[in-house]
């Protein structure tokens, strides 16, 4: 059988005495949006930076295709096609909109001159960024800095596009507008992992559902049967079963 595209095994990561990922496993194939949910704390962040190599667990693997990158650094990985987003945008805010999606096309996808160029292009359009291409990145809005995000993201090529919380505190007609730029992407036989706080935009796009809670995975599968399980009701949504 051949391999799946993202594979996590038994990961486990602490800080100090806290044990912040708890023998986590799970896998990814192309074109599959897995979303993942779990109160704040949960872990959800910490399981991206195990993924893109932000940070080392204390156990477990990450398999790229089958190959082991659990040594590899975070620019390593991303070359080979871990692309993720960050809670927190951290554009260039001096650079311009294009500027900034140019650079990650450059180092991240480590294409040159006229590809970066055509690759910065074409993710703006996805985004429904172009119109914004020469503003400077610091002075965007909201949903703006969020596309850019997502636009610094996909510019790298990324075979599995990990995104954390993309769609927080936007309206709920920008959340759709979000939502559909993850169609997209899933069109183009990307694999995604969403992390999203915004159930129904989840579920709007979501093939699997994974639910964390401290640290371990609480259920996992189809996503209403997730969104239906009586732990993850009363756990997540703070709901008696
Ligand atoms: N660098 C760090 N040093 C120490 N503790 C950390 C560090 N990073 C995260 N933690 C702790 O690990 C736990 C999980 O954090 P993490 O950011 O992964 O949660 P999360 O599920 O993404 O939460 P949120 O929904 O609020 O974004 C939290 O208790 C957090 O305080
Ligand atoms: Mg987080």
């Amino acid at each position: 059988m051949p391999s799946p595209l993202v594979e996590v095994r038994n990961v486990t990561k602490r800080y100090g005495a806290l044990t912040v990922t708890r023998d986590v496993s799970f896998s990814l194939e192309a074109g599959e949006v897995l979303g993942i949910l779990g109160p704040n704390g949960a872990g959800k962040t910490t399981l991206f930076n195990v993924i893109s190599g932000d940070v080392a667990p204390e156990s477990g693997h990450v398999l790229l295709s089958g190959v082991d990158v659990t040594k590899l650094r975070p620019h390593e990985r991303c070359r080979r096609g871990i692309g993720r987003s960050y809670q927190i945008a951290r554009p260039f805010g001096g650079l311009t909109v294009f500027e900034n999606v140019l650079v990650a096309a450059l180092f991240g996808a480590q294409s040159a001159g006229a590809d970066a160029n055509a690759r910065a292009v074409d993710v703006l359009d996805l985004t429904g960024l172009r119109s914004k291409a020469n503003r400077l990145a610091g002075g965007l809005t909201l949903l703006d800095r969020k596309r850019l995000e997502f636009a610094r993201a996909m510019a790298t090529d990324p075979k599995v596009l990990l995104l954390d919380e993309i769609a927080g505190g936007l309206t709920e007609h920008e959340a759709a507008e979000v939502v559909a730029v993850v169609r997209s992407i899933k069109e183009r036989g990307i694999a995604v992992v969403w992390i999203e706080h915004v159930v129904h935009a989840l579920v709007a796009v979501a093939t699997r559902m994974l639910v964390l809670a401290a640290g371990a995975k609480l259920a996992e599968g189809d996503p209403k049967d997730v969104l239906a399980s009586a732990d993850v009701r009363r756990v997540y949504m703070g709901i008696e079963a």
